[in-house]
């Protein structure tokens, strides 16, 4: 059994961005990285060619979805996820954590876990430490996350205060709930709200428990972006250098940058394939509403400067058609496009860290969106 590793391959000389290697038990993924989104054993409108057509290394699972629709041991029965997916490349598991919360009065918390109402069918269920590792266990994602809660923002210190301190002590029971040598790697979460001294005591009880990564969560909650940026300030510098860095839940173009820049490693976000099926489209020169009647007649491509396939082939007046008629090749195109531009960005980061160019490399991105024609 290939046991997870991190190399830090290069480091940027203009600041904390970082060039790094994980192995997995299916393989290498090269960071700094983008992990789609695939909610629900599938990342919504792409076959999974396509994903590996336009690059993708590894996907994100979530726990909280599967383990109520079809179930963890009905997957666990049919091969795993990867096997029920059709995915052969690592895939990474979200605990419950973040979707448990975001049902507000449908649930109650206590030391014990989660008691929370599904919200597919009403019913009563319990996330636990124990049994979240058990589901994603199951599921057999190669790398999986610590059960936490993500705490709303504003919320008050009292609050973040307490709720940080159980993470913390569910983060401990996550590590012990682990079936030892199956290979699979474990990530804490820090938590802390936008309390610098709050995040500091969250990141000494992970390192003390240890865990194969480190995880930022709570952050991409409604706050201002500067705030989400000092809080990675604050923050990353705590974090152990030879263990990967992952921020969940983030975000846009532009914070992929900022948050490379400041040291992370890995990200998702819903935002690409969202932003997708509601007309969205992001291009180097920002983003692009391809519903708007400018593009009614428009033979260009969503954007002329991509390699990807759908704009190789399909002019914006087609992609605006199809997203009007509401036909589900909308989705389908409109996905793989941003998709393409998002696994497409995080390659040109690493290939400017591993030039030693990345401070020209992040001039250059924001230097084409100031241009911007549209
Ligand atoms: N996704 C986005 N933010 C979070 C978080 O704080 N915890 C978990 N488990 N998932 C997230
Ligand atoms: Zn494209």
């Amino acid at each position: 059994m290939t046991e997870f590793t991190f190399d830090l391959l290069a480091t940027d000389s203009g600041s904390a961005a970082r060039r790094g290697r994980m192995t997995t038990r299916r393989g290498l993924i090269e960071t700094p990285i983008f992990m789609p989104v695939g909610t629900q054993g599938t990342v919504k409108a792409m076959l999974p060619e396509a994903l590996k057509e336009i690059g993708a290394q590894i996907i994100l699972g979530n726990t909280y979805h599967l383990f109520l629709r079809p179930g963890h041991e009905l997957i666990r029965n049919l091969g795993g996820l990867h096997r029920f997916m059709n995915w052969d490349r690592p895939i990474l598991t979200d605990s419950g954590g973040f979707q448990v919360f975001s049902l507000g009065a449908l649930r109650k918390i206590d030391e014990e876990g989660v008691r929370f109402q599904s919200h597919l069918d009403g019913s009563s269920h319990v996330l636990s430490p124990e049994s979240s590792i058990a589901v994603q266990e199951a599921l057999g994602a190669d790398i999986i996350m610590a059960f936490d809660e993500c705490i709303p923002y504003p919320a008050s210190r009292e609050y973040v205060a307490e709720s940080t301190a159980r993470s913390g002590r569910w983060a401990r029971r996550c590590k012990l709930a682990r079936s030892q040598g199956d290979g699979a790697a474990l990530f804490g979460i820090v938590q802390g709200g936008m309390h610098p001294d709050l995040r500091a005591g969250s990141v000494n009880e992970l390192l003390e428990i240890g865990f194969e990564g480190y995880a930022i969560g709570g952050l991409s909650v409604g706050e201002e972006a500067a705030l989400m940026y000092e809080v990675m300030d604050n923050t990353l510098p705590l974090l152990p250098r030879d263990r990967p860095r992952y921020v969940m839940g983030v975000g846009t173009p532009e914070n992929l940058i900022e948050g490379v820049s400041r040291g992370v490693d890995m990200f998702d976000c819903v935002m690409p394939t969202r932003n997708a099926r509601n007309g969205v489209l992001f291009t180097s020169f920002g983003k692009v509403s391809i519903k708007q009647a400018r593009y009614l007649a428009d033979p260009l491509p969503v954007d002329p400067d991509c390699s990807c396939y759908v704009c190789g082939n399909y002019s914006r007046a087609y992609l605006r058609h199809l997203y009007q008629s509401n036909e589900i090749l909308s989705s389908v195109l409109n996905t793989h496009h941003n998709l393409h531009y998002y696994l497409g960005l995080m390659q040109g980061v690493r290939d400017a860290l591993d030039g030693g160019r990345f401070g020209e490399f992040k001039k250059d991105f924001y230097r084409k969106r100031a241009d911007n024609p549209s």
